[in-house]
């Protein structure tokens, strides 16, 4: 998995810098090409010696060559690596990346970095418990920086608790896995509806509902992440994409997502409804704004919209894999089943807005999902982009797609 990548090594002022000639070595081992970038005080606790004999590259520290001027490109560094591990990192780093002070090579590097960065923390026990230290590493994670905890055992104060550098091997294996999840899409083509459907009553009102499509964006991204290709069929939402790996058609009405939907399934491996689509339509849409008449009751008269994940389970291929959701108000599981089946969905994702922090409007999820085997696995509350990647864990083993 790491053969041919390119790995930014940041080293910081840490006893735990010896490790850095392991992780290295191991590194290179398995293919990798690793660039060390070292801070003036990680110079103290290792050698550029040791580092560049090691991964077979002159150690980068400061912005220029004080020996012939030549300027140390952090841009260029940045846009080399397939990924950026700071191991160890000092509260002082991870302070400094958390608040972008750019005042040494290491933090430059990390904030031109558009790869992902690994960052492996290394402190004693209570540095690490610092409410300080706690919120810059949820900034961090809140950049999507992933952060391999550090392990509990004895520290250089000789205290015992939580602060340790993880061990190399383990550092080494969380690289690995991000590799290996990053491929586990590769070649497989996912449609994905996502938002309301807002259904014209005339030029300025609608039939809508509360539907953000934050949930489908974020499978949208976990699944571009993975290698898919995506297209995601959006309903009016007020979100970005960011990955080029995904297709988004913006359409507004139930028709309209049910057209586009219907165009990208067949030539997709697997589909997923999370689109909040109206039931209904207003029968005729006035060309006109509707006039208040004072006294005068209105009425609105609705017709049944085509139902697009029946539709597709009605024409889905061998092998295809289709995915709904089910949002609930009681009787949960019941009505979750029935549309499993009437939908010809390979699982459902269900989830009640009996549960606080899950359903519309929110940046959290509860689910249970429920397959066709009738195998059920219940999620605790966690981010959407979490839930995300729980339903795509449960579509590549359903789908017996290699990982
Ligand atoms: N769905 C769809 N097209 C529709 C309605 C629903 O594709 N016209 C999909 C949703 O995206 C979701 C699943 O079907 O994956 C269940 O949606 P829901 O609205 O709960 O289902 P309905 O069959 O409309 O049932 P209900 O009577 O509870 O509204």
């Amino acid at each position: 998995m790491l053969k041919g990548k390119h790995i930014i090594l940041g080293i910081t002022g840490s006893i735990a810098a010896y490790k850095a000639a392991y992780l290295i070595r191991g590194l290179v081992k398995r293919g990798a090409e690793v660039q060390v970038v070292i801070t003036p005080a990680g110079k103290e606790f290792i050698t550029p010696l040791t580092l560049a004999t090691l991964s077979c590259h002159p150690v980068i520290s400061e912005f220029f060559s004080n020996r012939d001027g030549t300027w140390n490109s952090h841009v260029d560094l940045g846009l080399w690596a397939d990924a950026m591990l700071i191991a160890p990192a000092t509260a002082s780093t991870i302070a400094k990346m958390a608040n972008g002070v750019a005042d040494n090579m290491l933090v430059t590097t990390y904030l031109s970095c558009k790869a992902p960065v690994f960052v492996a923390p290394a402190m004693d026990l209570d540095m690490f418990a610092h409410p300080a230290t706690r919120a810059n590493l949820a900034r961090l994670r809140s950049f999507g920086n992933r952060i391999i905890e550090p392990a509990e055992g004895e520290l250089a104060s000789h205290l015992v608790g939580k602060g340790r550098m993880e061990e190399p091997d383990r550092i080494i294996e969380a690289l690995e896995n991000y590799f290996a999840v990053r491929e586990e899409l590769k070649g497989k083509k996912i449609l994905i509806t996502a938002g309301p459907t807002y259904e014209k009553i005339d030029p300025v009102r609608f039939v809508g509902n509360y539907s953000s499509g934050k949930m489908g964006f974020a499978l949208a991204e976990v699944c571009a992440e993975r290698g898919a290709e995506v297209t995601l069929v959006a309903g009016p939402v007020a979100l970005e994409v960011s990955n080029p790996r995904i297709k988004r058609v913006d359409v507004e009405s139930a028709g309209e997502m049910y057209r586009a939907a219907s165009d990208a399934f067949p030539d997709c491996d697997a589909a997923i409804l999370s689109a909040a689509v109206a039931d209904y339509r207003p029968e005729s849409v006035a060309e006109r704004k509707i006039k208040r008449e004072k006294e005068r009751e209105m009425t609105l008269r609705l017709i049944p919209n085509a139902d697009i994940a029946a539709s597709l389970g009605a024409v889905k291929r061998e092998g295809q894999i289709m995915v709904g959701f089910a949002l609930e108000t009681d009787d949960e599981t019941l009505h979750a089943m029935d549309k499993l089946r009437r939908k010809n969905l390979d699982f459902i994702v269900m989830n009640s807005l009996r549960e606080k922090g899950a359903g519309f409007r929110c940046d959290t999820n509860k689910v249970t999902i429920i397959d066709k085997t009738g195998e059920e696995t219940s999620y605790p509350l966690k981010s959407k982009r979490e839930v995300a990647s729980d339903i795509i864990d449960k579509l590549v083993t359903f789908s017996r797609w290699e990982r």
